[in-house]
């Protein structure tokens, strides 16, 4: 037996109709704000993910050679991709230039329950402006997004990067060492942190309030810039109850340069971030300084979080399944079967030659709504028989009346 692969799943009927109810929520709220579809090739070459976050990553990517010698990998992720089609082919259209994607993803981890190998992400990249007014729109579009899939125990964290930055250039680090420091506070290693002179200030940095930050630095123009920002959400109906200030959200990728956030759903465990983003600066790579700012969900986490609250939510029209009874009712079936078709309502007709007994006892498995059964008699009056599979009971419809019958159900469902 073939099993598999490690990290990949088998999407379930039941789970690909949760997923496709979520999806389409999080198309709804990102078109509201004016975004746009855009899709990316699967593999790409891999110096785009070398130049984007450094050698290291070959170690977390699917990276491969391929039959012609080049050296390819598989997404693992859209940022990159995304800003290498903008500069392949949109540089020229107005900005701010809104994108969003969804679509998998492949990054070589250690699975566990809310890891994979393969997973989805859910994403949007807002190129040009470089503003507090759009740094709060990037932020407010993620929260409107995790409202409008119905989650409802998640938390945000916010930073500005540029904090940590002027922190530790005003302590003389480099570039190159700064890196190091965001990934200590990333992985949390508070040992290794306290090694440096700072360490123990730095620490206390990190956990600070807000009204706390301006104490650490000389410079004060990046905790003004998020108060800006924080003041511009209140516009959007988000404030300080919604979030948390916490510095030592820096977001592993190495391109983030100014204000970041992080969502985290409660319900989820160790694997509990369902979104993350910010501003960041990929643009070096094509010979461009070009702002850009963005996020994904982890699209498999957001269904996860929703878990079996999502059934009850799902807005689904009711499921007929016709059984024909005797085969001179065949042609009237079909006429019925067409006209529900053909007016968005699903329905569905055995192709086995059951008897009624069994096609109903299919109907009831298969949790139809309504088995739609035609014989002689209802050909002559010109009505279908209506059984709602869940009560049991049957009643004539009009033939006319059939279609609007199952509209009513669905708008009074
Ligand atoms: P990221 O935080 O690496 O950001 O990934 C986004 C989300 O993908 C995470 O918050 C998490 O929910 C989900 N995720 C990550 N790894 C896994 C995994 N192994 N299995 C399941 N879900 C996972 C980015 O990728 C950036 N490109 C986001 C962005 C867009 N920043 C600016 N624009």
């Amino acid at each position: 037996m073939i099993e598999r692969p490690r990290g990949t799943r088998d999407i379930s009927l039941e789970e690909m109709e949760k997923r496709k109810a979520v999806e389409k929520r999080l198309r709804f709220v990102v078109e509201s704000y004016g975004y746009g579809e855009v899709m990316t090739p699967t593999f790409e070459h891999t110096q785009l993910f070398l130049e984007k976050s450094g050698p290291s990553i070959i170690e977390e990517i699917y990276a491969f050679e391929d039959k012609g010698g080049r050296n390819i990998a598989l997404r693992p992720e859209f940022t990159a991709s995304v800003m290498r089609m903008y500069h392949e082919g949109m540089r020229e259209r107005p900005k701010p230039l809104k994108l969003y994607y969804f679509g998998s993803v492949f990054r070589y981890e250690r699975p566990q329950a809310g890891r994979y190998r393969e997973f989805w992400h859910f994403g949007t990249e807002l190129i040009g402006p470089n503003t507090p007014e759009a740094d709060a729109e990037n932020i407010a579009l993620a929260y409107d997004c995790v409202v409008g899939t119905g989650l409802k125990e998640f938390k945000l964290r916010l930073s500005n990067l540029k904090i940590l930055y002027t922190y530790l250039d005003e302590k003389g680090i480099p570039d190159p060492e700064k890196n190091d420091i965001f990934h200590l506070i990333d992985k949390g290693d508070l040992e290794a942190l306290s090694n440096y002179s700072f360490g123990e200030e730095l620490i206390e940095l990190t956990e600070s309030k807000l009204d706390e930050l301006k104490g650490y630095l000389k410079n004060t123009e990046p905790v003004e810039y998020l108060i800006n920002v924080l003041n511009i959400l209140e516009l959007y109906g988000i404030s300080s109850k919604d979030y948390e200030i916490d510095l030592s959200t820096v977001r592993g990728l190495d391109y983030y340069k100014g204000v970041v956030f992080e969502i985290d759903a409660a319900g989820l465990g160790a694997e509990k971030q369902i979104c993350g983003g910010g501003d960041y600066k990929l643009g070096s790579i094509f010979g461009t300084d070009v702002s850009a700012k963005g996020f994904a969900f982890g699209f498999d986490r957001v269904v996860l979080a929703l878990g079996d609250d999502l059934d009850s939510t799902i807005d689904k029209g009711p499921r007929c399944y016709l059984i024909p009874i005797g085969a001179e009712s065949e042609e009237y079936t079909y006429t019925v079967l067409d006209s529900l078709r053909r007016n968005g309502i699903v329905a569905d007709i055995d192709l086995m030659d059951r008897g009624i007994g069994k096609a109903l006892s299919y109907a009831d498995r298969g949790k139809f709504d309504f088995a739609l059964l035609i014989g002689e008699e209802e050909i002559e009056e010109e009505v279908v028989s209506v059984k709602d599979m869940k009560s049991g009971q049957q009643k004539n419809v009009p033939l006319e009346n059939i279609v609007d019958f199952m509209r009513g159900v669905y708008e009074s469902k």
